[in-house]
């Protein structure tokens, strides 16, 4: 095991991130599930995946709304945590322990009409998240930006906060549909943006 792994793994099992409560991005971003590409063949759902799920608000939310979910986390106990949520709320989530931050992280091609990232940010990373989106699938992001540096706590680093415009930067070929930086508490940039 990885001491990241073990890391997040104590993190969790101590409740930190345990929040159910979901970040109102996800759903505002409802307002453009019309745009998503059309559901799979033989009326199968459409697919979402949950990017450094933790234990789950997210994955849970799109879950309970008709997607069929993929949460992927480094961290085995959050992962089992979204486990023991989806049997409480009888719902199913594929849960996939990947660690995003190796060499060949690889989440597929063309595979899920939403991807959602919250709280989560490794640059290298990106490429894999645009290809992984379906054409005309939307990209649901958001966490901190250096306006967090205003605020004491973590994260500390920039390498975990994003610079001004660097969403818009990055998604620059992608039809920006929202996009806003905020400082009221903490220091974010979100994003939704739908691939061509
Ligand atoms: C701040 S939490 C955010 C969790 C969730 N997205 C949310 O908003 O509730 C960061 C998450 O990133 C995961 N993580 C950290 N490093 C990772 C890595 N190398 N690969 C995959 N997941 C990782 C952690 O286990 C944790 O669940």
């Amino acid at each position: 095991m990885s001491s990241a792994e073990a890391e997040w793994d104590e993190r969790f099992r101590r409740g930190d991130h345990a929040s159910v409560e979901i970040d109102p991005l996800i759903e505002l971003s409802k307002n453009y599930w019309s745009l998503l590409p059309a559901g799979r063949p033989n009326g199968r759902k459409p697919r979402a995946l949950d990017v450094a799920s933790g234990a789950g608000r997210h994955a849970v939310y799109l879950a309970a709304q008709g997607f069929d979910v993929t949460a992927v986390d480094i961290s085995s106990e959050a992962l089992s945590q979204v486990a023991q949520r989806a049997v409480a709320q009888n719902i199913s989530i594929e849960t996939r322990q990947a660690d995003l931050e190796t060499a060949d992280a690889d989440l597929g091609e063309s595979l899920y009409n939403l991807v959602a990232v919250f709280f989560y940010l490794h640059r290298p990373l990106f490429s894999a998240l645009r290809r992984a989106i379906r054409p005309q699938g939307i990209i649901v992001y958001k966490t901190y930006s250096v306006d967090q540096l205003r605020y004491p706590g973590r994260p500390r680093h920039r390498i975990h906060m994003l610079e001004h415009n660097e969403l818009l930067r990055e998604f620059s070929d992608f039809r920006v549909l929202r996009y806003e930086e905020e400082w009221d508490g903490k220091g974010t940039a979100s994003l939704i943006a739908r691939k061509p």
